[in-house]
């Protein structure tokens, strides 16, 4: 006989059934004659028992304790028996099968493990061993409910969206694996191929001109869970190989896609929560998240945002803002509020350090007190334009103002840092808040200040929304934030050839470039191409941050380590020189060694 119950399964309705359960053996206890086992398995733990007193007669005692003197911690196990009762006051309340217990009159050894590494009991905060081994040994990483629990959410949020999207009529279409390098800013994996020597595929790094292509042949609505893949470094929010929910629409425009993603993100939310998400989600324009929060994914569960002072330090005869201010730079200042906790001197010292490592140039400081901005630096300063200051920023006794001082973008950028660094230390980020919002209204080009070259903002396929030949020309581009993260990123497409080529030219590309790169793709756009658009969502960030994870690692079941290995297989590995000829490749990896791999991307 094979299982008749999971190990989550029985209850006390089922007291006197015949059973059969199979699974690991989490614990063990011996108490004299009486030996219990909680047996586990994905779907919680039943408690067995052999207890010689009440096995019926006929059954060989000896034969069950035989095989349970084999049974070790993390073995697989056959059990056979009859559900009863457990002895009163001993029902635990906590466990849905605490009331029973199942005794046994059978009991098989199905696969010995040997001690693993690590126990898998549910571990508190702190028992768990570095991540390193858990990775290593995944598969016994996996037996823990808490990784259980993940992955059947990870697995429901899918299923709730594949159910939204096919509601809507979309289609769930594969797109190659193997293919040519896709423009989404990383470098790409690339795959040798045998037959044609010398040349390759590249992994994709999303199924962008692939999903396009499916608008111009007519699919009107696609969606895939769509595996891709990024040679870039590892970060919490990034894997090399990673999952999207991509999407792609006819006739749309960017209003169209966002309402599609809300109602399917409120979807998901009822599914896993029960309750109604608010929506429409709010939006922000790029600029706006910039020069507020100092991010284009802005975290707007706290306030601190940054106020401009460019315009009332113009005249401050000190020295730093003028050279600044002369190379059009800018200057922004924010308020941490006396309320949200008292910042001493070591503290501002520590700030200052901590915003050079964000890439400012340094960090101004002043405090309110007694009416005043005061600090060394207010010497350059007349009293009007430390009011107005003071006003502009909103300080009250006590506050503390820091100011940030440089080139645009760079400026705002490490000041977003400091302004997320500062919030958490204080404890101003509620963590019970989930704010999904758009961010809009985005620039077309990055144009390189020294360089003058002209960088896709998003990616080359963005529609315009103005004149290409303006450098402030805008893109039908956006994003999809939630708390601080970036969670997709969509847009409108250029639909015709014409425009398609212009953006090219204007990316720095020859007309016999476009034609050796993209040619296919153009040429497609030349046979009648729909108005259409799409977006791309990360799986794995939604879970994570829905799950509250630190890292995306937490929330893929064989993830790679912060040095793109996989510690579980041992990949990246080293390939037989008889395969490499094959391939006609010259091996450079001389002994590698996976262990000696140099830790090139911490998190941080
Ligand atoms: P983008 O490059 O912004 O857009 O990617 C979309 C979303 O994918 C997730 N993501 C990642 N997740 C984990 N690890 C990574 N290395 C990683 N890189 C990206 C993020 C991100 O917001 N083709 C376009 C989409 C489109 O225009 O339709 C694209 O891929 O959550």
């Amino acid at each position: 006989m094979r299982r008749t119950a999971t190990c989550g399964e029985l209850r006390a309705s089922d007291i006197g059934k015949d059973v059969c359960l199979e699974g690991w053996v989490r614990f063990s206890r011996d108490h004299g004659q009486l030996r219990f086992i909680d047996l586990a398995d994905r779907y919680g733990i039943t408690q067995v028992v052999y207890d010689p007193e009440d096995v019926p007669a006929g059954i060989d005692k000896d034969a069950i304790i035989a095989a349970m003197d084999t049974f070790s911690r993390e073995s697989v196990i056959l059990i056979q028996g009859k559900v009863r009762a457990r002895v009163e006051g001993t029902a635990v309340e906590s466990n849905p099968t605490g009331e029973i217990e199942v005794l046994i009159t059978h009991a098989e050894l199905l696969s010995k493990a040997k001690t693993p590494p690590f126990e898998i009991g549910d571990q508190k905060e702190g028992v768990l061993p570095d991540e390193d081994t858990r990775m290593k040994y995944r598969y016994l990483d996996l037996r823990r409910t808490e990784m259980i629990r993940t992955m059947e959410f990870r697995s429901k949020l899918v299923h709730l969206a594949r159910v939204y999207l096919e509601s809507q009529g979309f289609l769930e279409i594969e797109t190659p694996m193997l293919g040519r390098s896709t423009p989404e800013g990383a470098r790409d994996y690339i795959i040798p191929s045998r037959v044609h020597p010398g040349t390759f595929y590249a992994l994709p790094q999303s199924p962008q001109q692939f999903k396009q292509m499916l608008m111009m042949g007519g699919m009107d609505r696609y969606y895939q869970v769509a595996r891709c893949f990024r040679d870039e470094d590892s970060r919490k929010d990034r894997q090399p190989e990673f999952t999207q929910l991509d999407m792609e629409m006819s006739f749309v425009d960017s209003k169209d896609i966002q309402d599609m993603i809300e109602g399917m993100v409120c979807y998901i939310w009822k599914g896993l929560y029960g309750t109604d998400l608010q929506a429409p989600f709010p939006h922000i324009g790029y600029r706006d998240a910039m020069e507020r929060f100092g991010s284009d994914k802005p975290d707007m569960r706290y306030g601190l945002e940054f106020t401009t002072l460019t315009d009332i330090v113009r005249d401050v005869p000190y020295k730093i803002f003028q050279t600044i201010l002369g190379e059009g730079g800018i200057v922004a200042g924010l308020c941490v509020k006396k309320e949200f906790g008292e910042v001493g001197r070591n503290e501002v010292d520590r700030y200052i350090k901590y915003a050079k490592k964000c890439g400012l140039g340094g960090l101004t400081w002043m405090r309110c007190e007694n009416g005043v901005l005061t600090s060394n630096i207010t010497k350059y300063f007349t009293p009007e334009i430390l009011e107005n200051i003071r006003v502009a920023l909103g300080a009250e006794e006590g506050d503390l103002c820091f100011l940030i001082a440089g080139p645009w973008k760079a400026t705002y950028e490490g000041g977003g840092l400091l302004r997320k660094k500062i919030a958490e230390d204080l404890g101003m980020v509620p963590d019970d808040v989930f704010q999904f919002f758009w961010m809009d209204q985005c620039p077309m080009f990055e144009i390189d200040p020294v360089s003058g070259k002209y960088d896709a903002f998003h990616h080359p396929f963005v529609l315009p929304t103005g004149d290409l030949d303006d450098p402030n020309c805008g893109g039908a581009c956006f994003d999809l934030c939630l708390n601080g993260n970036e969670l997709g990123s969509g847009s409108e497409r250029i639909h015709t050839y014409e425009m398609q080529c212009e953006v090219f030219r204007k990316l720095g590309l020859t007309d016999e470039q476009i034609e050796e790169k993209f040619g296919y793709f153009v040429e497609a756009l030349s046979y009648g191409a729909p108005p259409h658009g799409g977006i791309a969502i990360g799986v794995d960030r939604l879970v994570a941050i829905l799950l509250g994870k630190d890292t995306i690692r937490e929330v893929i079941a064989f993830p790679k380590n912060k040095k793109a290995v996989s510690l579980l297989d041992g990949s990246p590995s080293v390939v037989d020189d008889e395969k490499l000829q094959e391939l006609q490749i010259i091996s450079m990896a001389g002994d590698f060694d996976i262990e000696d791999v140099e830790e090139f991307n911490p998190d941080e």
